[in-house]
């Protein structure tokens, strides 16, 4: 690349619009992102804010670029000259004063951080199963910004919007944190709450994905309780199914106050049986300012990202929201044969709501080496969950690489109705310690399927459901243990 052009700030500068080409600045070196800008999983709007400029300050803020590899990648085929030498210097940010992250609610030690700003950070598993509610401090937290600490301090003025828009008009209403806490019955639900990307790290090692590497723990339990959605929107002035048709109403959007949308399908908020409710109590206190305080949207049986955190408003309408992740690439699950974002029409590809079946193997750990004895049995034990309310129905273990099964026994959570089971169904099984001519075995592969009250099973290989953006892995669990006897 030494032989490409030399720009001057100010040349770089005057690139700041689709029509000129948009141009940014990284270290000493000039991209044109004008083609990428449509396909950044942080949304266009955001990269936009640094057209033409420098993108390094902008990186402080999400840090999720520094030292990515998926970053280097696309700006790898990208640049197109250099940064004058005179105008390289000075890009320093003032960070202690301008640190968005300063006021961050801190996250707990025991958490595995992937990325500290925006916070993304999951639950190792020798706590996982702990508890069968997931104590709130050891919730995985998958954040896309800083916190909105600005917004949701000030007990007196929190508050939601409630909005209508459809055929170009809307209404909109406010209801304030009290209103919903006195005005409405409370609602409780016990639901799991899973990142599209928990497990992204076993496709990782099919082909590169772009995304945080999550292994077992994007994924935690709690008790939530708030208005139920169905009645909000009752009170919203929607009747039920046949009127919501008339009306055209189709998606329920939610806004939080970090910018983030996403919505859900209105079968889901009207389903009398979805227990969606928009929730301000999380494990019987105040959901804690980093799961989303005051307001969250919890939509059982849904991936994490609809479940949006710090709701600002509600909108009733004929589409789905607008942004990266719902209508962008970011929660989209293409073909393993889709290589790259220019090759797949994005727009025509559904967005993930309900999550497949899944279930994990939590002890032993990938790795470990178990002390054994031949009469003995190897003690295994797991997680098991499935979008949609499907209960778990059986969950088989192998110490084989899957060429014999064993019936794992179901424990906590298996009590649920299997149609609508929102919280995940813990298992264990005892499985003898395999020997083979009097000698114990020193290395065995044991992976785990469930299988949900439609019968969807598991995926055998991460290669079937590999996908760019690195989502929705529920292949087989795979731990690889040393015994030692
Ligand atoms: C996320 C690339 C500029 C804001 C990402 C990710 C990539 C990327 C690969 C996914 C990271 C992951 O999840 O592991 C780029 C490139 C840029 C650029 C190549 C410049 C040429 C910017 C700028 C901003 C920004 C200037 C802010 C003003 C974000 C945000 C996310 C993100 C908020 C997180 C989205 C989420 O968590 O869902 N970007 N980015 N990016 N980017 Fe950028």
């Amino acid at each position: 690349g030494r032989d490409l052009p030399v720009f001057s700030r100010g040349e770089v500068e005057g690139h700041d619009t689709l029509e000129k080409g948009i141009w940014v600045i990284c270290g000493d070196k000039v991209y044109d992102i004008t083609e990428f800008v449509q396909n950044h999983p942080g949304g266009a709007s955001k990269i936009m804010l640094a057209a033409g400029k420098s993108v390094e300050p902008f990186w402080q803020i999400y840090q999720q670029h520094l030292g990515n590899p998926a970053v280097q990648e696309i700006l790898g085929d990208l640049q197109i000259g250099w940064l004058d030498p005179k105008d390289v210097a000075g890009m320093e940010l003032d960070l202690d004063r301008n640190d968005p992250y300063a006021r961050e609610p801190k996250t707990h030690p025991a958490l595995s951080v992937h990325y500290a700003k925006p916070v993304n950070a999951e639950i190792p598993p020798s706590l996982l199963m702990d508890s069968w509610i997931t104590p709130n401090d050891l919730w995985y937290v998958r954040h896309h910004h800083p916190v909105p600490v600005e917004h949701i301090e000030g007990r007196d003025k929190l508050s939601l919007e409630l909005g209508v828009s459809l055929g170009g008009s809307h209404t909109t209403q406010v209801l304030s944190l009290q209103d919903l806490k006195e005005k409405f019955e409370k609602k409780k639900v016990v639901a799991t709450m899973q990142c599209g990307g928990n497990r992204r790290g076993g496709l990782n090692g099919v082909d590169d994905t772009k995304g945080t590497s999550w292994d077992v723990g994007a994924i935690s339990n709690a008790e939530w309780a708030g208005v139920s959605l169905l009645e909000l929107l009752r009170h919203m002035g929607v009747e039920g199914p046949e009127d919501a048709e008339k009306k055209g109403i189709k998606h329920v959007q939610f806004e939080s106050h970090d910018g983030m949308t996403a919505s859900i399908p209105i079968e889901k908020a009207l389903n009398p049986y979805g227990d969606t409710i928009i929730a301000y109590e999380m494990n019987g206190v105040d959901i804690p300012k980093k799961n989303g305080y005051p307001l969250r949207a919890i939509v059982p049986g849904v991936v994490g990202v609809r479940n949006v955190k710090w709701l600002k408003s509600i909108t009733l309408s004929s589409e789905e929201a607008e942004g990266p992740w719902q209508r962008g690439m970011n929660y989209k699950v293409f073909s393993p044969s889709v290589k790259d974002l220019n090759s797949v029409d994005i727009a025509s590809v559904p967005t993930i709501q309900e999550q497949p079946v899944q279930s994990v193997i939590v002890s032993p750990q990938d790795g470990e080496t178990l002390e054994v004895v031949p009469e003995e049995e190897l003690e295994i034990k797991g997680y098991s969950w499935s979008g949609g309310g499907r209960g778990v129905i059986r969950v088989d273990v192998s110490i084989d690489s899957g060429k014999s099964w064993h019936t794992a026994t179901l424990k906590e959570g298996s009590e649920q109705n299997p149609m609508r089971a929102w919280a995940w169904t813990f298992w264990e099984v005892s499985i003898p310690v395999p020997v083979s001519q009097g000698k114990v075995a020193t290395k065995v592969d044991i992976c785990c399927k469930a299988t949900d009250y439609a019968h969807n099973c598991q995926p055998e290989t991460p290669d079937s459901i590999w996908n760019l953006r690195g989502l929705n892995n529920n292949s087989w669990h795979h731990v690889n243990v040393n015994l030692d006897d």
